[in-house]
């Protein structure tokens, strides 16, 4: 049976009809609502707004789950690997051999980037923040690959697009780093595996040979698995309605890393050691960090708690506590922040304040123990949450362009003056 929401309106009655989801959860199709009553709805922040259908992550706050094409979160992290679970994200379904194997190949036919970027990245001051130069270095893509800029392109010329986003986007990620600490860059090296590949520029130096440590590159593409989409968030929304204008993939990958940057969003991991580092300073004082947390008077909040949808706890965050316990483990490292972060878990899940909110780590509040232990610096966590999102913000743009999705123009409330007249300079 089509189910109907009846609204009332100044003694008008519509009805508006209720889209259900593969998983049952419902909407109500506002679409005709301005033109039949002249009304809009107002949603600061979209808090009960979907903004699209998407058959590419099913998320569930309520009950911690997350999936990717249907695939549980915890599953992909245990048996995948981030280049399968791209596959899974950008086509829909998991790759047999020869399709991974392709995917592979394409992929790390294209890792090198143009010659020319390397002046672009010697523009930049040593200060710079990587992900300010890494979006960047995104951006300018489009000045080497000017075709990508064309909207009505044909399939296989879009897929070109993807397969360099996700080749070139750990070379550009590593060069933002070695941008920072003023290292020659390192070239990307095609016999390695993605995340092992990325690890060696990062760390290698042309003096000395570095070897890659397989229980690094393991943890790192784990971490990429669990950031490789997360629905219609900030930056997958940002991607989405920066293509809605037909700007081409770069652009709007580009913006998705601006968007992603902020400490409410992907920047949280920074913020979440920086914020650890500071209890720790201040005598592992938890109790205290705690209670400005909770104080209305203070900006102060527990980065790494809370979330827009998760409502119980977020799947993603436990997988990584446990990666966390391991990686230290099998590394031999000790880090004195992780003593502080589970006291600081410990005396807030107990709290009658984050109880009632339902405030519960996310993601970010662990990973960036376990990207120190990998030896990633600080500044270059929220890099690393960008490098895991690729796909799903490639499959999000290519998804909302299948779709033929119109332009993102969302509507507003007014508060402004009425129509006044204007007032000559000398008069005002
Ligand atoms: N510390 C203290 N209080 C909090 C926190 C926090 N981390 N998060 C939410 N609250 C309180 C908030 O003050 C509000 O209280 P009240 O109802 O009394 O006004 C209530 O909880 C609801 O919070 P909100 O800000 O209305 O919730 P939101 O859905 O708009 O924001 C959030 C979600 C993630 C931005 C927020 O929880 C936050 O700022 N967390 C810290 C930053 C962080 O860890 N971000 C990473 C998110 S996960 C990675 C990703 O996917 O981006």
């Amino acid at each position: 049976m089509n189910k109907k929401v009846e609204i009332s309106f100044q003694d008008e009655k519509i009805e508006l009809p209720v889209i259900t989801g593969s998983e049952n959860e419902q909407a109500v199709d506002i679409s005709k609502l301005r033109s039949q009553t002249g009304l809009i709805t107002l949603d600061r922040g979209f808090k009960n707004t979907g903004s699209t259908s998407s058959s590419i992550t099913f998320l569930d706050g309520e009950r911690g789950i997350l999936r990717y094409r249907g695939y549980s979160i915890e599953d992909l992290a245990q048996h995948s690997s981030f280049l399968e679970v791209s596959y899974l994200l950008i086509n829909g379904q998991l790759p047999n051999f020869n399709e991974l194997n392709n995917f592979k190949s394409e992929i790390t036919n294209h890792t090198l980037v143009a010659e020319d970027v390397r002046s672009i990245l010697d523009g930049f001051p040593p200060r710079a923040h990587p992900m300010g130069v890494l979006c960047s270095l995104v951006s300018s893509l489009t000045a080497f690959y000017p075709k990508s800029l064309d909207p009505n392109r044909s399939l296989q010329e879009i897929n070109g697009t993807i397969i360099r986003t996700i080749a070139k986007l750990p070379t550009l990620a590593a060069w933002s780093y070695k941008n920072r600490v003023r290292q020659p860059i390192i070239y990307p090296r095609n016999d390695l595996e993605y995340s092992s590949n990325f690890l060696h520029m990062m760390f290698a130096l042309p003096t000395i040979n570095y070897e890659v440590n397989p229980i690094v590159a393991n943890a790192l593409d784990k971490l990429l698995i669990l950031h490789a989409d997360h629905e219609q968030n900030c930056s997958a929304s940002t991607v989405r309605i920066v293509g809605s204008s037909h700007a081409s993939l770069y652009a709007s990958i580009s913006a998705g890393i601006n968007a992603l940057w902020g400490p409410l969003h992907g920047g949280a991991n920074q913020a979440v050691i920086e914020m650890l580092e500071q209890i720790r300073n201040d005598d592992g004082n938890v109790k205290k960090y705690v209670q400005k947390a909770k104080d209305k008077s203070d900006p102060f909040r527990l980065m790494g708690f809370g979330h827009r949808v998760y409502k119980s706890f977020d799947p993603r965050a436990k997988i990584i506590k446990k990666t966390c316990d391991e990686v230290l483990e099998q590394l031999g490292v000790t880090d004195p922040v992780l003593d502080i972060a589970k006291k600081l878990e410990e005396i807030a899940l107990k709290d009658q304040y984050f109880i009632d909110r339902s405030l519960y780590p996310n993601v970010d509040f662990y990973s960036g123990i376990i990207y120190r232990a990998l030896g990633i610096p600080t500044d270059m966590f929220t890099v690393m949450f960008a490098l895991g999102r690729i796909p799903g913000w490639i499959a999000q743009w290519k998804e909302s362009r299948e779709q033929n999705e119109p332009i993102g123009r969302p509507r507003q409330i007014y508060t402004g003056e009425k129509l006044r007249d204007y007032i000559n300079i000398k008069k005002r």
